[in-house]
């Protein structure tokens, strides 16, 4: 499994998902998932598997990419959007799957609430503290068209993809 897709793809803006309830969405997030987990991810969207579509899955028990990482239960969010995030700054070291082998200093807003559908179409909204936040900022920057290294003003190598 490969997850080098073409820029433009990572790039884009990614489009709504307008159909819910159907084999295929479900069929693409029951991959996303065994995608991510076999990539030793805490999250993946779907552009990173070159479909442009606003869909990110996230969540772990145990990272080794992430070893101090809390484990952040399992979600999919599905056309997001970001209803409030908490002022405070957190600077932590963020690497990405699009980006292997690079890393960096990345600030992101220590909390986020957002609203999301489900694969049926329902919506919910949730909010999310510290390293889920931030999985979940980093996500969304995905659906945006941005990456990591639009975000960490250097990035550096690292043995930890
Ligand atoms: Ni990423």
């Amino acid at each position: 499994m490969i997850l080098t897709v073409p820029d433009f793809t990572l790039k884009q803006i990614a489009k709504p998902v307008v159909n819910f309830n159907t084999m295929e969405l479900n069929a693409l997030i029951a991959k996303m998932f065994s995608i991510m987990e076999a990539k030793d991810g805490v999250g993946l969207a779907a552009p990173q598997i070159g479909i442009s579509l606003q869909i990110f899955v996230y969540g772990f028990s145990v990272c080794k990419r992430y070893p101090d990482a809390p484990p952040v239960p399992k979600g999919v969010a599905i056309n997001p959007q970001i209803l409030s995030v908490a002022d405070d700054l957190i600077e932590l070291e963020e690497g990405c799957l699009s980006v292997p082998g690079r890393r960096g200093l990345i600030k992101r807003n220590k909390a986020i609430t957002f609203s999301a559908a489900d694969a049926t179409g329902e919506r919910y909204e949730k909010t999310l503290y510290d390293f889920a936040a931030r999985i979940v900022q980093h996500e969304i920057d995905h659906l945006n068209g941005i990456l990591i290294s639009d975000r960490a003003s250097n990035l550096y190598d690292s043995v930890l993809i």
